[in-house]
């Protein structure tokens, strides 16, 4: 019997609601695969940085080496300053734990929810594997003469030649593993940034030859946005930076219903990884038993899926899908049809009848 240790960091605002309902999809897949986890809980958010001034303290990175995987609700309070608990906790960890695959899965499980007229679910299923160390989030930069009028802000985007390499190399291989249509499509701006996306596109061509099974594709980040839309049929797996990736994911997370549904994995292939939904906290949600867990609960079906738990993560990924298609009226908070809780114990119920 397969045993895990997941670390579970609810966080602020909606985080702990929606946390609560992977937590119960996650025990009835125990429950039916004979897979057992230990929940361990962390409180790392906004309260404690509020009653104690930490982030992530040193003795909890510790602990977090043990185990297997992360689970992450949302950070994010509007008691803080925008930043610091997203930088201190999220990027953090992420950078702590050296997680340097962003892998955000855009996929539609119900045209009913698709802003786009004339897609359908057939059209919809790509996956964004975002660069997740280094480029514009690597904090690098400063000041000078802050607080005059002759102010000087820098901001450098980092790029590397081996954080490149891994990134495009992860997006090949899983463009092999993937049941897709087995292409990559690099996301740059090669006629703007001709210092790092050079890099990107030499690395890229370099790679590519080791996958003569993959097709291969290019194309611009403000052209790409153009394309999600008007052909995102013609995409399997993108790859691209931290910041491109950090923006064109939140478009996918619209084409596939909103941020209710979309989620996505920060995953060190040798290391530990989290998984998270995307939308971050919904403070104005919060304690309202509205806000839509099936992006977290999806989180979970990623997480057992880079556990290798592959059987589990489908039979959670054919609940959800059973619980959009059949019973919600949208995917947006307090639109659903039904509560946060409601939604959960649909899941379990699909879970259970799943005959997998
Ligand atoms: C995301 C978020 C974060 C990011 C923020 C909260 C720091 O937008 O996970 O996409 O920019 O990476
Ligand atoms: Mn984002």
């Amino acid at each position: 019997m397969a045993d895990y240790k997941i670390a579970v960091i609810p966080g602020d605002g909606t985080g702990p609601e929606v946390i609560a309902e992977g937590i119960k999809a996650l025990k009835a897949i125990s429950k039916k695969f004979g897979i057992n986890f230990q929940f361990i809980f962390y409180d790392l958010g906004a309260d404690r940085y509020l009653k104690t001034g930490e982030l992530l303290p040193k003795t909890v990175i510790e602990e977090l080496k043990t185990v297997d995987a992360i689970y992450l609700g949302a950070l994010g309070d509007p008691r803080v300053k925008p930043g610091i608990l997203e930088r201190g906790i999220l990027l953090a960890l992420r950078f702590e734990f050296d997680q340097y695959v962003n892998l955000r899965p855009v996929k539609l499980y119900d045209k009913r929810f698709c802003p786009l007229k004339d897609k359908t679910e057939s059209d919809i299923d790509f996956v964004v594997i975002r660069e997740n160390t280094e480029g514009l989030y690597a904090g690098v930069g400063g000041f000078l003469r802050k607080g005059t009028d002759s102010e000087i802000a820098i901001q450098t985007s980092i790029t590397t030649y081996k954080g490149t390499e891994r990134i495009i190399k992860f997006a090949f291989e899983y463009a092999k593993k993937r049941n897709g249509k087995k292409k990559v499509t690099l996301c740059g701006k090669t006629n703007v940034l001709t210092y790092q996306f050079d890099l990107w596109e030499r690395v890229f061509n370099k790679v590519k030859e080791s996958y003569p099974q993959i097709t291969t594709d290019y194309a611009h980040v403000d052209a790409i946005c153009m394309w999600m839309i008007k052909n995102p049929e013609w995409f399997d797996v993108i790859v691209t930076d931290n910041m491109f990736g950090d923006i064109i994911t939140d478009l996918g997370a619209i084409l596939q219903g909103g941020l209710g549904i979309a989620c996505g994995a920060n995953i060190n292939p040798t290391g530990i990884s989290m998984f998270e939904p995307i939308g971050g906290s919904a403070p104005k949600y919060t304690g309202k038993n509205v806000i839509n867990p099936l992006a977290a609960i999806s989180a979970a079906s990623l997480m057992l899926e880079f556990l290798g738990q592959e059987l589990a993560s489908k039979c959670l990924e054919n609940a959800i899908i059973r619980v959009v298609r059949e019973k919600l009226e949208s995917l947006s908070a307090g639109k659903m049809g039904y509560s946060t809780q409601e939604v959960g114990d649909l899941v379990v119920k699909f879970i259970e009848e799943e005959t997998l």
